[in-house]
């Protein structure tokens, strides 16, 4: 396909700024000149808020390909929400993208798809490329299947944006978050072969074409070639193993 890959590091509630700004210089170096090394990649690293000034600065005046997003949005736009954070924050931050709707999100902090709906609107009205996490918990799986439960979060977080709006999805089965259980490249492929339908049906042929669908769930360096070897797999969302710069990196070169 003539998408770019996108490996997308979610560091979770890890690393203050002074931790990450040691870890993004690091990552930088072991991946070398950025134009040789990141090929046709595109990394992007998902900090704690209150390292996105830092991680911002940094890239900005060491030129780094480095994108960066945050972890999640609010989806008001300003007002009486203590503790949140607005899509117009984070623009300001130049973040390019943000994750929304992470099932660490959705159990820890009931977030429905009627929210998570709000979130990418509120994302997507600011210019900034929302992550949409969709994926079955064990039970759903047993239930109804893998795709049943992605599929219909899918359809609800983008529902009401305009054709050919530039998203990002990322199929997360519950089960393979951080369980060190990976789901098989094959299983990955279905659903996210199942998740492009939707992008179609919500916003046209070519934004379906154009939109990188990833997969997270037990991301490593030794598993990321055989989903990234699937039609349908644009790239990853790595948890754990994006915390460490060596075993990142190696996820980021995974075609050596
Ligand atoms: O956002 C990342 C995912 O939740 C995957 O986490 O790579 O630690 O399994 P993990």
């Amino acid at each position: 396909s003539t998408r770019t890959p996108l490996i997308a590091g979610n560091w979770k509630m890890n690393l203050d700024h002074l931790q990450a700004i040691a870890f993004v210089q690091k990552l930088a170096w072991t991946l070398g000149d950025a134009k040789h090394d990141f090929g046709d990649v595109e990394v992007a690293v998902f900090p704690p808020f209150t390292d996105l000034r830092s991680v911002q600065t940094l890239i900005a005046a060491d030129k780094l390909e480095l994108a960066y997003g945050g972890q999640d949005v609010s989806a008001h736009e300003s007002g009486a929400y203590t503790g949140e954070i607005s899509a117009s924050f984070l623009k300001a931050l130049d973040t390019g993208y943000v994750i929304i709707g992470h099932s660490e999100r959705r159990q820890y902090h009931a977030e429905s798809d009627e929210i998570v709906a709000a979130k990418v609107k509120a994302a997507v009205g600011k210019g900034i490329v929302p992550i949409i996490c969709v994926g079955e918990t064990s039970d759903d799986l047993e239930k109804h299947g893998a795709s049943a439960v992605p599929v219909a979060q899918l359809r609800a977080a983008l529902e009401g944006l305009p054709k050919g709006t530039d998203v990002v999805v990322a199929y997360e089965p519950v089960w393979a978050i951080g369980s060190g259980q990976a789901a098989t490249a094959e299983q990955a492929e279905q659903v996210c072969a199942a998740l492009r339908e939707v992008v179609k049906e919500s916003l046209g042929d070519d934004a379906a074409a154009a939109t990188r669908i990833l997969y997270g769930g037990s991301v490593k360096s030794g598993n990321i070639a055989g989903f990234m070897r699937e039609p349908n797999v644009d790239g990853a969302l790595v948890g754990g193993a994006s915390l460490d710069v060596d075993e990142f990196a190696a996820i980021v070169r995974y075609k050596k």
